[in-house]
């Protein structure tokens, strides 16, 4: 395709050459070299920030604009403050503490916070007007939508099933993330239950497209041009990728982590609430599988992340990934024919020969 011709009206919309968003991905992955690299690259980068106090999300935002005049994205979890009761804690400890001990850890004790207070971090981006923000885990109020729009942020929610493309639609976002179930990380699941909500890329793509009329940015499996080309074809404007760039160079995961990416397959992932008190698919460990012999135990989100945190800094210092949370999705182990330690511009270089060639492919099949 030729400098400055678009291939959807999102890609235009955002200058981008290569019509792929890096997703954001907490948990070390989306620094802000990542992010601008990606969006320096003709792609579009984000910054997870849910996990980011708004002083630190105000740091990163301006790291990333000293290294990029593109635009970008901040991505946010919905959801209330957390208020747990004392028997739920200390449930969740009873299941926690022999790990822990393991890892030479003392006994561990409530938190005075389990996650930053989402009302400040939604003040902090509109204060910062982002160009691009997304919202997970719940849904907005018309009001903040408004209140975003009006500080010139483009507005994106992310749905799992048609009813939440529709919520989302209703509030005035302005895109929707269609999170299939191959994606790896948190499910944005907010309406119903998980199960039913675990509907692969393909099948949910199209639907939210044709159900809400917004820009449908596809995420879950997505891992080569291949992909983005059927992201495509299935009516989205751009392909939204995680698992393809945690293992990129500017990704500061843990090289445990990264090691277990690139010797995973496509069996090796289940979906655990067991970790985080949210489902989430990532690579099967002993982290996860013992946790989950006691559900009754598991804290809600983000009570159990806050409690299994520091368990899993101690076992990324030691290298030991059995118990880390390794957050991965279905398609991963195609990212092993990659360069090791690929920088992110490298891989939205590859990425756009490759969606070229397959697109290529498709138009020769008419003949
Ligand atoms: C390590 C990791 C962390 C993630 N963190 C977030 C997050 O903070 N916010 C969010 O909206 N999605 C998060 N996700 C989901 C991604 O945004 C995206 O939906 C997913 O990576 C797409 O599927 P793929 O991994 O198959 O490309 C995360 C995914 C991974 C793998």
């Amino acid at each position: 395709m030729s400098e400055g011709s678009f291939v959807t009206p999102f890609a235009e919309r955002f200058g981008m050459r290569v019509p792929v968003v890096q997703a954001p991905m907490l948990g070390g992955a989306t620094t802000p070299a990542m992010v601008a690299a990606a969006s320096n690259a003709g792609a579009f980068g984000f910054l997870a920030g849910a996990a980011l106090a708004p002083e630190k999300i105000a740091s990163e935002v301006a790291a990333i604009r000293a290294l990029t005049d593109r635009p970008f994205g901040v991505n946010l979890f919905a959801l209330p403050p957390a208020t747990p009761d004392e028997a739920t804690v200390r449930r969740a400890l009873e299941a926690i503490d022999p790990i822990r001990a393991e890892l030479g850890l003392p006994p561990g004790n409530p938190l005075e916070r389990y996650a930053p207070d989402f009302r400040a971090q939604l003040e902090k981006l509109i204060e910062l007007r982002v160009p691009v923000v997304s919202f997970t885990f719940g849904l907005l109020s018309k009001d903040d939508v408004e209140r975003l729009r009006a500080a010139g942020s483009y507005v994106i929610g992310t749905a799992t099933h048609v009813a939440e493309g529709l919520a989302w639609r209703d509030v005035g976002a302005d895109a929707i993330v269609a999170q299939g179930a191959e994606a790896g990380g948190h499910r944005g699941t907010f309406i119903g239950a998980f199960e039913d909500a675990l509907i692969g890329t393909m099948a949910l793509v199209p639907q939210l497209v044709d159900a809400t009329g917004l820009p449908v940015l596809a995420a879950g499996g997505i891992m080569d041009g291949r992909g983005i080309a059927a992201a495509l074809a299935l009516g989205a404007q751009a392909a939204m990728m995680g698992s393809a760039f945690i293992t990129c160079a500017e990704s500061a995961i843990s090289p445990a982590w990264k090691e277990r990416l690139r010797s995973m397959s496509d069996t090796s992932t289940s979906v655990t609430r067991a970790i985080t008190g949210r489902h989430a698919r990532g690579i099967r460990n002993p982290l996860m599988q013992r946790l989950s012999e006691s559900p009754h135990k598991v804290a809600p989100y983000p009570v159990q992340n806050g409690l299994t945190q520091e368990l899993r800094q101690a076992a990324g210092r030691a290298g030991n990934s059995d118990y880390l949370s390794l957050w991965s999705g279905q398609g991963a182990p195609l990212g092993r024919k990659r360069r090791e330690g690929l920088g992110a511009a490298e891989l939205v270089g590859q990425l756009e020969q490759e969606w070229h060639a397959a697109a290529a492919r498709i138009g020769a099949l008419k003949r």
